[in-house]
C-alpha cells in the first residue's frame, strides 16, 4: 500500500486588507457583532486585474519550492474552487499555462469549503494506484466577487486566498495521508448556494436585479449542519485506523466561523490549542481555508514527523468529510 505524502505546502492572500470597521462604513454591522458571532476582525480581498488562477499560481509556486518539484514534473493538477476565473475552461488549465506545467492534465473539482479536502482524496487515490507521482492540489477562491456587498449576513464573512500542496508517494510506509472519509447531502443544497448563473437561471437582467448570481446562504441552518457531522466524520476516520480522540496532535479544519470550529473540538474533547487558527486574520476563505492553515502551521514548525494530523472541511453541497495524515 503506497500511502501518499504531503511534500510541500504555499499560501497566498492578496495584499489588501478589509476590516470589520471597514465593514461598518458599507453595511449596518459593527466589528463586536462580526468579532463575537465569527471570530472574524479582518479578511483580504484581491486587486483589480488579479483573477483566482493568479493566486492558485503564487500559491503553487511556494508549495513547489518546498517540495523541490519542477512544474514540468508535475502529473497532474486539481483545482477546487467555486468562484474560477471563468466558466470555461477550468481555472486549473490556467494554472498548468501559468506553470509551464505541460506534462500534467488538469482540472477542477467542485465540492466548495471543502473542496480541497475531496482533492486531497483524489490525489491520493492516483498516488495510491501508482497512475501519478506528482499532484499539484490547490484550493483557490475569489469570493469578493461573487458576495453581495450590501448583504450584511454575508459579506462579513468571506476572503480571498488560494492554498497549495504537492503530494506525492510517501517515502515510508509509517507516513502520509491515512485515510480519507467523504460524504455529501444534496438535500440541503438550497441552504447555500449561487442560484443564478448556471442552465437553471442563465445570466439575464432578471438574474443580476435579483442578485441570483450572488451567494445566498442560511447561516444557521449551516452552522447546525456543521456542528452535528464534523465530529461523526473525525470519529469516522480514528475508527477506521484504530485510533483514538487522544492520539491526534493536531486538528487542521475549513475555517467558517471559529464558533464552529470551538463547538466540534468541544464535542470531541480535543483542545483549541490543538488547531491551527488564522479566520481572525482572513475570514471564511472556503476551499483555500484548510491548505492555508496546513502551510501556516507546517512553516511555523507545528507539525513533526510522526505527527497525528486529523483534517475536516465542511460546504455548500452539502459536502463534507475528514482525512487523518501521519505527517
Ligand atoms: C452567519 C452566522 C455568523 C450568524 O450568526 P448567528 O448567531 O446564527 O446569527 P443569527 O442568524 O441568529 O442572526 C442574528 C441577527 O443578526 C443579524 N445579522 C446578520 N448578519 C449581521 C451582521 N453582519 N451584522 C449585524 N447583524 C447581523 C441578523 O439579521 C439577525 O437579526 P434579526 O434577529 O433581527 O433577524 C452563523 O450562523 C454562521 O456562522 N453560520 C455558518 C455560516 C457558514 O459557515 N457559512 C459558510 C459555510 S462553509
Amino acid at each position: 500500500m503506497t500511502y501518499s505524502q504531503i511534500l510541500g505546502t504555499g499560501a497566498y492572500a492578496p495584499k489588501r486588507i478589509l476590516r470589520n470597521s471597514d465593514l461598518e462604513e458599507m453595511v449596518a454591522t459593527t466589528d463586536e457583532w462580526i468579532t463575537s458571532r465569527t471570530g472574524i476582525k479582518e479578511r483580504r480581498i484581491a486587486a483589480e486585474g488579479e483573477d483566482t488562477s493568479d493566486m492558485a499560481v503564487v500559491a503553487a509556486r511556494h508549495a513547489l519550492a518546498m517540495a523541490g518539484c519542477r512544474a514540468e514534473d508535475l502529473d497532474m493538477i486539481i483545482v477546487a474552487t467555486i468562484s474560477a476565473d471563468m466558466p470555461l475552461p477550468s481555472c486549473a488549465v490556467l494554472v498548468q499555462a501559468k506553470l509551464g506545467a505541460a506534462r500534467a492534465f488538469a482540472f477542477d473539482l467542485s465540492a466548495a469549503c471543502a473542496g480541497s479536502l475531496f482533492a486531497l482524496s483524489v490525489a491520493d487515490q492516483f498516488i495510491a494506484s501508482g497512475r501519478a507521482k506528482r499532484i499539484l492540489v490547490i484550493g483557490a477562491e475569489l469570493l469578493s466577487r461573487v458576495v453581495d456587498w450590501t448583504d450584511r449576513n454575508t459579506c462579513v464573512l468571506f476572503g480571498d486566498a488560494a492554498g497549495a500542496m504537492v503530494v506525492g508517494p510517501s517515502a515510508d510506509s509509517h507516513s502520509g495521508l491515512l485515510s480519507a472519509h467523504l460524504h455529501s447531502d444534496g438535500t440541503a443544497a438550497d441552504i447555500l448556494n449561487i442560484p443564478g448563473g448556471g442552465s437553471r437561471h442563465p445570466q439575464s437582467e432578471e438574474v443580476l436585479a435579483s442578485k441570483m448570481h450572488k451567494v445566498h446562504m442560511n447561516g444557521r441552518e449551516i452552522y447546525k449542519f456543521a456542528v452535528r457531522v464534523l465530529p461523526q466524520a473525525i470519529l469516522e476516520a480514528l475508527d477506521a485506523n484504530g485510533l483514538g480522540v487522544a492520539d491526534i496532535d493536531h486538528i487542521v479544519s475549513h475555517q467558517a466561523n471559529a464558533r464552529i470550529v470551538e463547538s466540534v473540538l468541544e464535542r470531541l474533547g480535543i483542545p483549541l490549542e490543538k488547531c491551527w487558527l488564522n479566520l481572525e486574520r482572513y475570514g471564511n476563505t472556503s476551499s483555500a481555508s484548510l491548505p492555508i492553515s496546513l502551510d501556516e502551521a507546517n512553516r511555523a514548525g507545528r507539525l513533526k514527523k510522526g505527527d497525528l494530523i486529523a483534517m475536516m472541511a465542511i460546504g455548500a453541497g452539502m459536502a463534507w468529510g475528514s482525512a487523518l495524515m501521519r505527517w
